[in-house]
């Protein structure tokens, strides 16, 4: 591992791991891991195999022996023709993260969270989750032996991620209210009673993992840079996190420059993509946000000061889709290339459409959109599915059995 410290995003300032809680005790700004890169380069990556500790040396655990995985990064990176017609874009590729262990991308930041907080000797962890945040925490303090507990929406998180935290014996409680309210009460807990270490993207460590999206992206590219990044956005980690990821390759001279990074909403969840797109330096909280999206159904994204200078740093931008259009898009990535993904993740499908449509994008450039989790997460789907989808019966009589199939295909 290289050398770093945390450090305040807003005021600069300094901490020693050990010490840092989850905001700057000077300003309450967020933190971040800065890794000292001057006059480092590349170590001999290309010998390892791909995978979110390919990337050790700039992943701030000290010992080999701290590190609990289940084998997560390494996901696809697919080249999607089929689609990419449709859309009007000629270079178009699906960075799966619903390929890794417990179905979504936050097994990245779950393995170097979970290996820190051995380091800092934490025996409880704790997270506010729309779902899947909740199912890795869940199968990652299992592995390591820790207690688990995860505060939830009562009614608004998919049965599959419902059924993975009861599976690994988190210890779940459900609030009453949105993700926002139970982010709010997990932050004061976690201030307040410090044995409780708080894994959401609000710990820096976390957030760390999380990069190695960008890496692989790169890796997998050959490091050609692609020109367009989208991802969905909720609380804002991952599209921030991904931009550290690119911004840390630059510094290390792997390459030249970075890609423009665009994060989608959902419509009635927008409160990044609203800022953005009225040139606002801050963010207004949306209250009761609302989405089948329920994975991205949050309000006040905890990382906002990140994702807008990421957005504005890389020359992106953000854009809102309707439910309607996200259903839509996660039917066409479905039918058209083999790849299931939950609503949050077809959120970025939908709003690459959109921005298509539009004529914004370029079909020439080499585009990335990034699928955060795996579609069997959330079975409620089929309720949406059109008609057409949802197969025929076949009245089985002696006799006339072929027919009857027959006429239907
Ligand atoms: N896609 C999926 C499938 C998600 O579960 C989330 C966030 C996002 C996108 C947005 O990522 O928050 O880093 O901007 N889910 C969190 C959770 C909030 O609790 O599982 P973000």
């Amino acid at each position: 591992m290289w050398p770093y410290k945390l450090q305040c995003f807003e005021c600069q300032r300094g901490f020693p791991a050990e010490e840092a809680g989850f905001r700057c005790k000077t300003c309450g700004g967020l933190l971040e891991v800065k890794f000292d890169l001057a006059g480092k380069r590349e170590p001999a990556w290309n010998r390892r195999q791909l995978s979110v500790w390919k990337y050790r040396e700039l992943l701030p655990i000290e010992k080999e022996e701290s590190i609990i995985s289940l084998a997560e990064g390494g996901t696809g990176l697919h080249h999607c023709k089929r689609l990419g017609r449709k859309l009007g874009l000629k270079n178009l590729y699906i960075k799966n993260e619903g390929e890794n262990p417990t179905g979504s991308f936050k097994d990245r930041g779950m393995t170097v969270a979970i290996s820190k907080a051995i380091e800092l000797g934490k025996k409880k962890v704790l997270c506010a989750s729309t779902g899947n945040t909740a199912a890795s925490l869940a199968a990652y303090s299992a592995r390591a032996g820790m207690e688990c507990i995860v505060l939830m929406p009562k009614g608004k998180v998919a049965g599959g991620k419902m059924l993975q935290v009861m599976m690994h014996g988190a210890k779940l409680i459900q609030i009453r209210g949105d993700f926002d309210l139970a982010l709010e009460v997990a932050m004061e807990l976690a201030d307040k009673r410090r044995e409780f270490y708080l894994m959401n993207s609000i710990n820096p460590f976390r957030l760390e993992g999380q990069k190695t999206l960008a890496f692989e992206i790169l890796d997998q590219l050959g490091n050609r840079v692609p020109e367009v990044v989208v991802l969905p956005v909720g609380n804002g980690g991952n599209i921030s996190a991904a931009w550290k990821g690119f911004s840390e390759f630059q510094r290390l001279k792997i390459v030249k420059n970075r890609p423009r990074m665009i994060g989608i909403q959902a419509e009635k969840a927008a409160p990044i993509a609203r800022a953005v797109k009225s040139g606002q330096s801050k963010i207004r909280p949306i209250h009761n946000p609302q989405t089948i999206a329920t994975a991205i159904r949050i309000g006040s994204p905890v990382n906002w000061p990140k994702v807008l200078l990421a957005i504005r740093e890389s020359k992106g931008t953000a854009e809102t889709v309707t439910d309607r259009q996200i259903l839509e898009a996660q039917r066409e990535l479905a039918t058209l290339e083999g790849i299931f993904v939950e609503p949050a993740s077809a959120a970025s499908i939908a709003g690459l459409k959109r921005l298509s449509d539009e004529g914004r994008m370029d079909p020439s450039e080499i585009i990335v959109c990034v699928t955060t989790g795996h579609g069997l997460k959330d079975p409620s789907v089929l309720e949406r599915l059109p008609k057409s989808q949802t197969g025929y019966n076949l009245e089985i009589t002696n006799g006339s059995r072929l027919e009857a199939l027959e006429r239907i295909l």
